[in-house]
């Protein structure tokens, strides 16, 4: 079994996100409900935050609940907004504890008032923290975010504030979403799907792709190390030769 000791802190990722995945299929091989499942995904969640600070990664994006997630039973909706507002609740201490600032990207507004209400008080509680920030997807969709930054930027040609030819990656990059983060280093996607589904398709332009078989409930310290350690044995060219970056 891995621990974070295995782990290289010379050649961390400074950016991982992960796509929590398999939650219903956990409690269905349990004969429970889905929303089983989620209880125990906050587990993985309190468990993977942890270890992520504990390592000193800058900057960790969990995909919560997306846009498409709307489209589940009722009940399931219900009860993942209300694990979201009791866990922030319960976990806000523990965030201020671990120097943990946290942030949101996604479509907010559409959020129940309660869980908006709740996640305001805590990005407002915790934002002079400087370790690790931990930002939740919430009603998050790649399309929406880049349809919506292109918006603005055509309406900021229309009334010359920008002119076409200074549009480039950082105009793009300061109009989304995740203006206030790096490109991500590192995408972990659990329960065997592989699949992007939506998640950040622009700032994983030259991720590291991790996919593993365990359901999100079940993802541990090990797992995370595993993640972590395949990265650091990857070479990451951007475009270049291996003899360029020797
Ligand atoms: C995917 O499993 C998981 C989700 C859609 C939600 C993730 C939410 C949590 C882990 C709990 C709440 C989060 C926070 C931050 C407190 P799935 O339901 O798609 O599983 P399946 O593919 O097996 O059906």
């Amino acid at each position: 079994m891995y621990t974070l000791e295995d782990v290289d802190t010379d050649k961390l990722p400074k950016h991982v996100a992960v796509i929590m995945d398999g939650n219903g299929r956990w409690a269905k091989e349990r004969g429970r409900l889905r929303v089983f499942g989620h209880e125990n995904g906050v587990e993985a969640v309190r468990r993977t935050v942890e270890n992520c600070a504990k390592l000193q990664i800058q900057f960790l994006t969990l995909y919560a609940f997306s846009t498409e997630n709307w489209n589940r039973p009722k009940l399931e909706v219900e009860t993942l907004m209300k694990l979201l507002v009791a866990s922030l609740r319960k976990e806000v201490k523990t965030l201020n504890k671990n120097n943990i600032r946290l942030k949101t990207i996604g479509n907010i507004q559409s959020l129940p008032s309660k869980a908006q209400k709740e996640l305001s008080e805590v990005i407002s509680k915790t934002s002079k923290n400087s370790g690790m920030t931990l930002t939740l997807a919430l009603s998050y969709g790649s399309r929406e975010e880049i349809k919506s930054a292109v918006k603005d930027i055509a309406s900021k040609v229309k009334n010359n504030i920008i002119s076409p030819e200074n549009i480039d990656e950082t105009v793009i990059n300061t109009h989304l979403y995740t203006h206030f983060l790096p490109d991500v280093d590192l995408l972990i996607r659990t329960s065997g799907e592989q699949r992007i589904s939506n998640f950040l398709l622009w700032q994983i332009a030259y991720a590291e792709l991790y996919f593993n078989d365990v359901f999100w409930p079940d993802f541990s310290e090990h797992h995370l190390v595993e993640a972590i350690l395949s990265y650091q044995n990857r070479e990451r060219r951007f475009g270049k030769t291996s003899e360029q970056l020797n």
